[in-house]
């Protein structure tokens, strides 16, 4: 049975002509693909539409000292922005900074011209300029906003939010909590340190602060009733920081990766939330306890950082029962490591450039400051799939983001692995080898960098074009 769709499906995917031909690693990727997402999401209609202006202002933040940022509608984060599958966004966008902006909506699938990349897809948005942003999300999760322009700078001052495209019919958890984890790096004043993409940034993973927030705050406290069952949706937005969150003895199972839900949950530990990453939990209490829960960031063993406690108390309440919306058709592509490899991605660095340190991909590093033509890395075909490789050369990590795209990892440093889900970023390791696989669903010309801002901002950035399929 199984057997027999699989030769159907490669029968129609392999299209034309040769019939007999056995079909390739390529082929039997593609098929086992059909269904796992959509390639759209069916309109409602329905157009929410949202005001967002980004503007200098002072808001009482980490630990409660007015703190000088820069802000989506005087907030940070900033609103998160709410729809449902199948309605269209419009946001009508006004930049009040002294510096050109675009807004980058990290995750979602959605027509080239609306990705928010100065040169690429818009041209900045000048300062007293407003643009609007319309799209229909394809798939329902948890995404979210961020300049494009300078976004070392930008995003660590306080210019990121989320977005969630609730699904259809939402599960009925008892609440949803967003948080959004970032880390601050300040001066002697106690103000953001105004110095971006030093060389000890540069030269290291970016900028790492020392004041870890969520939702702009220390000392996070949850507090939970017995039987309440959460959905926790967590943003990591810092520019380099990576957290490996761990939830010790509550109970907490990842549904979502980067939007997308997993084939099943899984258990939410040792997974490395890297900039731009995010994890949808589910998060049962089914009992009251008086110990201690607290949940904590161990990406660095050493040094551990306690990220919030958790205060479990008042009377019982009901738990919603309903099974787990972590039941998505992820494809295993056991052999798909085996099609051949569309491009393999070097990533280096080497002395120069404007901070006297570049990132680069394939020796080239990339310059967003102003339009230049600059060669896509490689031509992918749209509703093809694609093996891609990517070597780390460095003795740093990069987490590496594809705008407009999911990808499957499929091994690490040659090892096969089976995540049961999707990703939009990935965290490589220090001089490691990874293998993804990737079907692209819509054309246009995409951004692929690290997401550690200052070794974007040093170069390491490069585009990807998906093209109508050959024939
Ligand atoms: Cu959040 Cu170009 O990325
Ligand atoms: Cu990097």
């Amino acid at each position: 049975m199984k057997l027999w769709r699989l030769i159907g499906t490669v029968a129609i995917a392999a299209g034309c002509g040769n019939g007999s031909a056995p079909a390739s690693a390529a082929d039997r990727a593609l098929a086992e693909f059909a269904g796992a997402y959509p390639e759209a999401a069916a309109p409602t209609g329905v157009v929410r539409t949202f005001e967002l202006t980004a503007a200098p202002t002072e808001l009482p933040l980490i630990d409660g000292k007015q703190l000088a940022v820069w802000a989506y509608n005087g907030q940070v984060p900033g609103p998160t922005l709410r729809v449902r599958l199948g309605e269209t966004i419009r946001v009508r966008f006004t930049n009040k900074l002294p510096q050109d902006t675009t807004i980058h909506w990290h995750g979602v699938r959605l027509p080239n011209a609306m990705d928010g990349v100065p040169y690429i897809t818009q041209q900045p948005v000048r300062p007293g300029e407003t643009f609007v942003y319309e799209f229909t999300p394809k798939d329902a999760g948890t995404f979210w906003f961020h300049p494009h322009v300078r976004a070392s700078e930008q995003v660590e001052r306080g210019l990121y939010g989320v977005l969630v495209v609730e699904d259809a019919k939402p599960a009925p958890y008892s609440r949803e909590l967003v948080w959004v984890l970032d880390d601050w790096l300040l001066d002697q004043t106690g103000q953001i340190a105004p110095d971006f993409n030093t060389r000890h940034d540069l030269a290291m993973d970016g900028r790492w602060g020392t004041a870890i927030t969520i939702n702009g705050k220390t000392n996070t406290l949850l507090r939970v009733q017995p039987g309440e069952r959460i959905r926790l949706r967590l943003l990591n937005s810092a520019n380099g920081r990576v957290f490996k969150p761990d939830f010790g003895e509550l109970d907490a199972k990842i549904i979502a990766v980067d939007g997308l839900y997993l084939r099943t949950p899984i258990p939410a530990r040792d997974f490395e939330l890297a900039p731009g990453n995010r994890l949808d939990i589910d998060l049962a209490f089914d009992r009251s306890t008086s110990a201690p829960l607290e949940i904590w960031d161990r990406f660095l063993a050493q040094r551990p950082n306690k990220l919030a406690s958790v205060a479990v108390d008042g009377p019982l309440v009901a738990t919603p029962a309903f099974t787990s919306p972590a039941a998505a058709r992820v494809p295993a592509w056991e052999d798909a490591v085996n099609a051949p490899v569309a491009h393999d991605f070097r990533l280096n660095a080497q002395q120069g450039g404007p901070f006297g340190i570049a990132w680069t991909i394939d020796g080239v590093a990339m310059d967003m400051s102003h339009h230049h033509a600059m060669a896509p890395s490689v031509a992918l075909e749209r509703g093809r799939f694609a093996h891609l490789h990517f070597t780390n050369e460095s003795p740093r990590i990069h987490p590496i983001h594809t705008h407009g795209m999911f990808f499957r990892l499929l091994a690490r440093n040659g090892v096969r692995v089976d995540e049961p889900f999707f990703r939009d970023t990935v965290l490589i390791h220090p001089r490691e080898e990874i293998d993804v696989g990737v079907v692209p669903t819509d054309a246009g010309t995409w951004m692929m960098h690290c997401h550690i801002l200052e070794h974007a901002e040093a170069g390491m950035m490069t585009t990807i074009s998906v093209v109508e399929p050959t024939p």
